[in-house]
Order: C-alpha cells, then sequence, then structure tokens
C-alpha cells in the first residue's frame, strides 16, 4: 500500500439554472477552470463537498452530471445547505449512500477508506456520529473524512457569526474520538483556512463561486476567481494543497 492516493475537492460551486451567470459570475466556467486544471490531472478521486447549487435548482445538477459524463477519475459527491438531496438522486448515483433523509457513507478505494457526512441541513445527525464511530472503528488505518460544514469555527467573521455548524461541540467530540481521524475535510465557508482542532486538522477547501472575506462581520466579497484543493495521501503523511485560478 505505497502508492499515493490523489484526491481533488471541489466545493460550493453554486450553480443555477444551467449555464446563466449567478451573482454576476460565470460560476459554469469557474468550476470547469477548476476541474480542468493542471493539479487536478490524473486524480484517483474527485470529491464535490456541496453546495453544488445556488438554490437547488434541477439545471445545476443537470449541468454537473453532463461534465461528469466522460469523466475519467471516480468521483464522490455530499449535499450541502444549497442542495437538495431528493432532486439530486435523479442526477447523480447515490445508491447505497442514502438513509432517511441523509448521504452519509464509507468510500473504500485502493486499499483506503474515507468517509462523507451530511450536515446539509445545518447539523449532523445521531445517526451520523454512531455511525461513523462504528465504522471507522473497523478500519486499521488512518482514514480521512469529508462534510461539507467545518465542524468547528474557523475565525471567519461572518460565516462563524451566522453559518457554522449547529451542534459543533457534539460532532467534536465524537471526531476527536476517533484515533484513526487526522484531516478532515470541508467547505461552505467560502475561504480557505487550515484549522487545529485538538490533534485534528480542519482543512477548509475555498469556494469555486467566489471567496469571502474572513475580517468583516457582514457579507464582503473579497474575490471572484475559483479555488480548490489537492490532497496527495500516502502511507505515512497526508498533504494538502490549496489552488486558486
Ligand atoms: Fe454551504
Amino acid at each position: 500500500m505505497s502508492k499515493i492516493l490523489k484526491i481533488g475537492q471541489i466545493s460550493d460551486i453554486h450553480i443555477g439554472n444551467g449555464e446563466e451567470l449567478v451573482q454576476g459570475i460565470d460560476v459554469c466556467a469557474n468550476f470547469r477552470n477548476a476541474l480542468n486544471s493542471d493539479s487536478m490531472k490524473n486524480l484517483d478521486l474527485l470529491v464535490l463537498s456541496g453546495d453544488l447549487a445556488e438554490n437547488a435548482e434541477a439545471g445545476a445538477y443537470e449541468y454537473v452530471a453532463s461534465l461528469f459524463k466522460d469523466y475519467k477519475s471516480p468521483w464522490c459527491v455530499i449535499p450541502g445547505n444549497h442542495d437538495n438531496l431528493d432532486l439530486m438522486k435523479n442526477y447523480f448515483d447515490l445508491s447505497g449512500k442514502v438513509s432517511g433523509d441523509r448521504c452519509f457513507y464509507r468510500y473504500d478505494l485502493k486499499g483506503r477508506s474515507i468517509f462523507f457526512l451530511d450536515s446539509a441541513c445545518g447539523n449532523v445527525s445521531k445517526e451520523e456520529l454512531d455511525w461513523l464511530k462504528a465504522e471507522t472503528a473497523k478500519v486499521k488505518g488512518e482514514v480521512i473524512l469529508f462534510m461539507h460544514h467545518p465542524p468547528c469555527f474557523c475565525g471567519h467573521r461572518f460565516m462563524d457569526l451566522r453559518f457554522h455548524l449547529e451542534n459543533m461541540v457534539e460532532v467534536q467530540e465524537v471526531l476527536g474520538g476517533i484515533n484513526n481521524l487526522t484531516h478532515i475535510y470541508a467547505g461552505h465557508y467560502h475561504h480557505q483556512f487550515e484549522v487545529n482542532m485538538g490533534r485534528q486538522i480542519v482543512h477548509v477547501a475555498p469556494a469555486t463561486q467566489f471567496q469571502i472575506d474572513p475580517n468583516m462581520p457582514y457579507f464582503n466579497l473579497q474575490s471572484a476567481a475559483p479555488g480548490w484543493q489537492v490532497i496527495n495521501w500516502g502511507e505515512n503523511f497526508v498533504e494538502t494543497e490549496v489552488y486558486f485560478e
């Protein structure tokens, strides 16, 4: 198991109805630029970590699905707070990945296990947390986790104030008890962060839609340049690189 797994993460795409501009930004072009960038070549896995749509538009999912028709690598998706899971099921194969109204699952790839949680409604359910605890305990080596909301405050004045994960304390307690989990990947904040949470690191991906100024307590657009991240997961290390266009 000496191979290095290369995983790309794209977050907060916020596509509207098809190829229309969203708040004056060509969000489809931003998404394509991330997807097709040199840094995202030869991925073992691509993860879309929520908010594919601006407002749960079917046209957004249709557009994303159309780009993945000939996509060469496996890819995984979880919903964000702007998404509608029932609609997403019509465009993406989520069989075996949905329980009740939540999309959470384990994805095994080349001898490693990658976990996904659903925080689209603003929290992580007890069912998900119980499952995560039990399922990660079955894995011998290190695992990594993706979720839409960061499970901690990040020092983003606007997002921390208004849109943080609701049951953060409960979630942190469970995550902190998972000994083979060190690296947690999130999005949602429209800004790049690396936050230490005890012995764990939360890597918050920038958005492809736009970045939000973290220093203002109100919404302030920082940049319309898309960002994404690439994870290189070796036998004894996990390296995360952030890219901006
Ligand atoms: Fe979000």
